[in-house]
């Protein structure tokens, strides 16, 4: 059995409880956590910069994967390494030199990732596949939590399968955005090994060991 990897994502929680709120993700069976990172720009949303990050490395052990939702990445990569994020992702829509960023993420010792975009083929990445560490398929149109999830992301998410089985086998295929018990299955067939959820986990009405244990009763591959 292969193990699905469980990546809470902090957008949905409680922000005036954070560092207890990921405490119990932690506590609950959490493999990472998932920093979304948005500017107001790149998305019509805006969240958190490297400060929360700094804070939320003091708060736990697990890694910190921040998933960069803004303009000109470049700029920023360096503050949220120093803050302690141990992966950033980037989106293949928002770097115009992409193999510039991704060499940059790469130089400051951080996992390297990519995302697309639900709208984005996964043609976008033949040609840097060998640069990344992780694939991002976004499973909604960034810049929210509580989306519906997009089912015709699933053959694409079968297509970057393909590619990262034929080309990169060490390099993890996460998708983010509506992932929650009826849907994971769906992406977990599909070829997805990182599942990023928000609302799932900390927005469950029996709170957050209850909404990771519903995921992860369903994401088993
Ligand atoms: C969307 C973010 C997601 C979001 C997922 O722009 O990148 O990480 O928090 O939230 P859910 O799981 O509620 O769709
Ligand atoms: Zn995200």
């Amino acid at each position: 059995m292969t193990r699905i990897a469980i990546a809470p994502s902090i957008l949905s929680a409680d922000f005036a409880r954070l560092g207890e709120q990921v405490a119990e993700a932690g506590a609950a069976g959490a493999d990472r956590i998932h920093v979304d990172v948005m500017d107001g720009h790149f998305v019509p949303n805006i969240t958190i910069g490297p400060v929360v990050v700094r804070a939320l490395r003091r708060a736990t052990h697990l890694p910190l994967e921040a998933h960069l939702m803004i303009a000109e990445p470049d700029r920023y990569v360096e503050a949220f390494a120093d803050a302690g994020a141990d992966g950033l992702t980037v989106h293949v829509e928002g770097a115009i030199h992409l193999h510039r960023t991704l060499e940059a993420i790469r130089g400051l010792g951080k996992r390297v990732g990519l995302a697309l975009n639900p709208a984005t083929p996964a043609t976008t990445l033949e040609d840097v596949l060998p640069e990344l560490d992780l694939v991002l398929v976004m499973t909604v149109d960034p810049g929210f939590g509580g989306q519906d999830f997009i089912a015709s992301t699933l053959p694409k998410i079968r297509r970057v399968r393909e590619l990262i089985d034929r080309t990169r086998p060490a390099c993890e295929l996460e998708v983010d955005g509506g992932i929650h018990p009826a849907t994971a299955p769906l992406v977990i067939e599909a070829g997805a090994r990182v599942l990023v959820a928000g609302s799932a986990v900390f927005q469950d009405p029996d709170g957050v060991r209850a909404g990771m244990e519903r995921l992860r009763m369903t994401a088993t591959a």
